[in-house]
Parts: C-alpha cells; structure tokens; sequence
C-alpha cells in the first residue's frame, strides 16, 4: 500500500502540472488583465476543500488564494474552531482576478471550471465548503440562497458539501459573524466524524 508522503507527493506533482496548464490558459480574457493566476494552495490530500470567488488585488499580487483582508477573516475562523490553513486545500472557481473585483461572469466561470473539476478529482476531499454565493451557485445549486440555505449539508457527486457566507460578506455586515462560527464549528464536527 501506498504511504501517505507518497500520495501526497503524487498529488502535488499531478496538480502542478494543472497549475502550469493555467498559467498558459486563455480560455477567456482575464488572462489578459491579471498579474498573476492563483490556482490554489494547501494540502494536496486535504479532507476539506473550500472554493471561494475569484482572486481580489491581494490575491492577484501574491498568487495565493485569501490572502487580503477577507483571508485573513477566514484565518481566524479556521484557528478558531481548530482546523489548521495547512491541512485544508484552497481554491476559487475564477483563478484570475475580475477587473475592478467584479461578480464573474457566467462565460469566464464556464471556461475555468476545468480547472476545479482538476482539483477535486486530484485531491478527492471528503468535504467540499462554499465560501459565499457564487460558488454555492456554481457547485450546490443555481438557486442557492445563501441567507437561507448556509449550513446546510448536501452530498453531491459523492461529496459532502456545504456553504458559508464568504468572509468579505462578514467584513460588509457582521452580524452574520455569529452565524458563520456556528457553521464553521459544524465542519469541524463533521470533519472529526469522518476522521
Ligand atoms: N475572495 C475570494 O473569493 N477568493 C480569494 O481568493 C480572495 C477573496
């Protein structure tokens, strides 16, 4: 059998390779305008993906996924309720920053989605969370209400599968701050039972 530094490295040569796929793309424009493509970063064998949005400026700059002040928001929700950054992998459905941080549109998340269905089938979490509506929509439902549904847990295509509220929606109002600790806590729970 296969050691667990083995996989791992498996892993990350397999998604290496995607990375390099990427940063060639020109599937759509953003290519164009970005600094730099951000595919994703963390554990190439992580038990728990999150997907956010698209890269902000931040982001763009470094090449790393939530990294700027929404980042560092979900950095404290992670440390909070125990789950450390480098055993989770982190990704967004854009891997190239919108222009002027505007919502994606349909055609440039059609173009980049190959990339994240190369993610997940590399990785193969157990857990797949949303982090705001734009990639519920994408990966839960195109009707997810992210005010209602938050939480929830689904499974879909063979994976658990759940949405918060993305952390710059937290910075905009947080009075949803209680309700995301009690999400994040509830992917903690669920993580520690499948473990
Ligand atoms: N917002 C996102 O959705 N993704 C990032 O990587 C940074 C901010």
């Amino acid at each position: 059998m296969e050691d667990k530094a083995s996989v791992r490295a498996e892993k990350q040569a397999r998604l290496d390779a995607l990375a390099a796929r990427c940063a060639a793309c020109t599937a759509c424009p953003l290519g164009q305008t970005r600094t730099n493509p951000v595919f994703g970063t963390g554990d190439p064998d992580a038990s728990l993906m999150f997907v956010g949005e698209a890269p902000g400026e931040q982001e763009d700059l470094s090449g790393t996924p939530f990294v700027g002040r929404a980042g560092q928001l979900l950095d404290r929700y992670l440390y909070a309720v125990g789950i450390r950054r480098e055993d989770v992998y982190i990704a967004n459905i854009l891997k190239c920053r919108p222009p002027k941080n505007r919502d994606p549109l349909p055609a440039e998340e059609d173009a980049c989605m190959d990339f994240l269905r190369g993610q997940v089938r590399i990785i193969r979490p157990a857990v797949i969370v949303c982090l705001g509506r734009i990639a519920a929509m994408r990966l839960i439902s195109p009707d997810y209400r992210i005010s209602a549904e938050h939480g929830q847990w689904v499974e879909k295509g063979g994976f658990l599968m759940t949405a918060v509220f993305h952390p710059a929606a937290l910075l905009r109002d947080p009075r949803r701050k209680e309700d995301m600790l009690k999400d994040m806590r509830s992917i903690k729970e669920k993580l520690d039972s499948l473990a």
